[in-house]
């Protein structure tokens, strides 16, 4: 397995009181999947993303990726957060160079592979613009375009496209799943929203709060191509519904 989640729990003090934020949870993820991490606020989905991506350690049981235990960030994987954090100071050129320069490649190369990513998430011809002159979905692309540029092997997500208005939102999951399925990466994607995820994933982890679990793994039965408004769809999204409603204690094997 290329990423292994095993037994993990992340307890956190609050108040002096021990507050469980992950609950015994374990997943496996296969190089290329597209994973989403479902579940309503408070469920751990960010908790677990950091902890996959090494901002933060579980509190017992292990995380490992390529079977060595992930203890901190590496600059082989990308984050990107609801916030895009781009520069201010630096063009959308130059911000989708930095990520370029710390891995030292040549000012020559640099352009023009920043060039090509931001050919791919559609900013052709606002290189020179600054951050404050692009729109919320602008912004996010940029980022997308800087995680994209240094070929990372994992992109983490956590409601990266939380921010937007629901139509830049859906220009967005297109491109996502598009530039996923055109560059191959495995990516794992947080979100609260049902249809998102189903839009997206290969596969569905619905998690749970209080404590932090994941209730079941669903794999989406649909293509590579899919259509918000058809019958299949619309299908995986109610049994997706149906699931998070349903009382059962405990792991629930669930096929759509
Ligand atoms: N650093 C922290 N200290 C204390 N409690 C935390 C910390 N981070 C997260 N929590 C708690 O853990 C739970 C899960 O948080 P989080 O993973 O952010 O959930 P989600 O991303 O699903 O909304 C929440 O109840 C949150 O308050
Ligand atoms: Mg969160």
């Amino acid at each position: 397995m290329y990423i292994e989640v095993k037994d993990a729990c992340k307890n956190f003090v609050q108040d002096g009181n021990e507050f469980v934020a992950l609950d015994h949870v374990s997943l496996g993820i296969e190089k290329g999947e597209f994973i989403c991490l479902l579940g309503p606020s408070g469920c751990g989905k960010s908790t677990l993303l950091n902890a996959l991506a090494g901002f933060e350690r579980v509190s017992s049981g292990s995380v490992t990726i390529e079977d060595t235990e992930v203890t901190a960030p590496s600059i082989n994987n990308i984050t990107i957060f609801q916030n895009y954090g781009l520069l201010p100071w630096r063009n959308v050129l130059k911000n989708v160079e930095l990520g370029l320069e710390s891995k030292n490649v040549p000012k020559s190369e640099r352009e023009q592979i920043a060039r090509k990513y931001l050919d791919l998430v559609g900013l052709n011809g606002y290189e020179k613009r600054y951050p404050k002159r692009l729109s919320g979905g602008q912004q996010q692309r940029v980022a997308i375009a800087r995680g994209l540029a240094v070929d990372p092997d994992i992109i983490f997500m956590d409601e990266p496209f939380g921010a937007l208005d629901a139509i830049t939102r859906m220009k967005l999951q297109e491109d996502i799943l598009n530039i996923s399925r055109k560059e191959k990466k495995t990516i794992i994607f947080v979100t609260h929203d049902i249809e998102e995820a189903v839009f997206l994933a290969d596969r569905i982890v619905v998690m749970m709060a209080d404590p932090g679990r994941i209730k079941s793994i669903v794999k989406v039965p649909l293509g590579a191509h899919r259509d918000r408004t058809s019958e299949d769809f619309l299908y995986v999204r109610d049994k997706i519904f149906e699931l998070f409603n349903l009382k059962t204690e405990g792991y629930i094997e669930y096929y759509i």
